[in-house]
């Protein structure tokens, strides 16, 4: 298959491309810059130049491909506190891709996460649906818009990604919590611990977006969750370990001032499971768990 890609040279994006090619398909990757553009081609992608705005572009792409995964999304606007911008953006990009592909039984797979699927402490599952909501929320409205497709008769999926998305390149949420370590001189956790995050590698997560591509039926939700719910405190020792440092529980208040926006997602209880992925697509996560990958690949010394 020919299948178009934003967000190909992103941290999920780039293992996207890597599983697509090693499964014999053609992959296109959107690039808005020259360093994306020749790191793209130098991973064996074609390449289609363009900012996601650009929705001319991206609907010509998507007419040129037999599957569109789209996995770009404005975070900068989104940590900004843009929410409701990044949102509607994200919509009119989903719409420029999916008006070619409409009564093509073809695939749109996009990217989104499990936070905010469920209150508290209850798995999330792939039949839970999102309510757009305020501030991060604001994204699910993409979501429905992507499952609604499936009436058009576009193989829409939606992708769900734990907020830990971990593996080499990692600059998001685990990074952040080792350099807080570092800089407090502390492994920190708020409470217990016992709070617990899923977690998957970014390769495992890249074969669920070929398996949907490839394969998953119209309206799909699935969810790219290898470990249903590393407790927080397992985390903080990994780290402390790794870096010789004690670990601590601390108040939200404290978290807050230690984590940034991170404070009041380090408290969360917030696991997600994957069984029905993992039987429609016949998905088994191969890669290193979070605990170990940690223990490996986000502790060495800074220069
Ligand atoms: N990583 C996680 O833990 C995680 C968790 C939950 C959900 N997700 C979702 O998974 C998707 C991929 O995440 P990621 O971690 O791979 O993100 P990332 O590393 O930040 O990559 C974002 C990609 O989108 C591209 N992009 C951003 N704005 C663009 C624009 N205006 N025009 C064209 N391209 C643009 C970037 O291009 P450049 O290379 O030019 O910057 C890059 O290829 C996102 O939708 C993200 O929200 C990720």
């Amino acid at each position: 298959m020919r299948i178009f890609i934003t967000g190909a040279s992103g941290f999920i994006g780039t293992a996207v491309v890597a599983e697509l090619l090693a499964a014999g398909h053609e992959a296109v990757g959107l690039a808005r810059s020259d360093a994306a553009a020749a790191r793209l081609s130098d991973a064996g992608a074609a390449v289609v130049r363009g900012d996601v705005r650009d929705l001319d572009a991206l609907g010509r792409a998507a007419a040129d491909a037999d599957g569109v995964l789209h996995l770009a999304y404005d975070h900068e606007l989104a940590f900004a506190g843009r929410h409701d911008e990044a949102s509607a953006a994200d919509l009119r990009a989903i719409e420029a891709l999916a008006a070619p592909l409409a009564g093509t039984d073809r695939a749109l797979v996009i990217a989104s996460g499990t936070l905010g699927l469920t209150g508290p402490g209850r798995v999330a599952v792939e039949e839970d649906r999102a309510t757009p909501a305020p501030g991060f929320g604001a994204r699910a409205a993409s979501t429905d818009a992507v499952l609604r497709l499936a009436a058009t008769g576009v193989r829409s999926a939606v992708v769900r990604l734990p907020p830990t998305v971990h593996g080499d390149g990692d600059t998001g949420f685990v990074p952040r919590i080792v350099a807080a370590a570092r800089a407090s001189g502390e492994s920190a956790d708020v409470g217990d611990g016992a709070n617990r995050w899923p977690a998957v590698h970014r390769r495992d997560a890249a074969t669920v977006f070929r398996l949907a591509a490839e394969a998953a039926p119209a309206g799909s939700a699935l969810h790219a969750i290898a470990e249903e719910g590393v407790p927080f405190r397992e985390l903080a020792e990994a780290v402390g370990d790794g870096l010789g440092l004690p670990v601590r529980s601390v108040t939200p208040e404290q978290a807050a001032e230690r984590f940034g926006f991170l404070g009041a997602l380090v408290a969360l209880d917030t696991p997600a499971s994957s069984g029905r992925t993992r039987e429609l697509l016949g998905w088994t996560p191969a890669e290193a768990g979070l605990l170990q990958d940690v223990r490996e690949h986000y502790l060495a010394p800074v220069a």
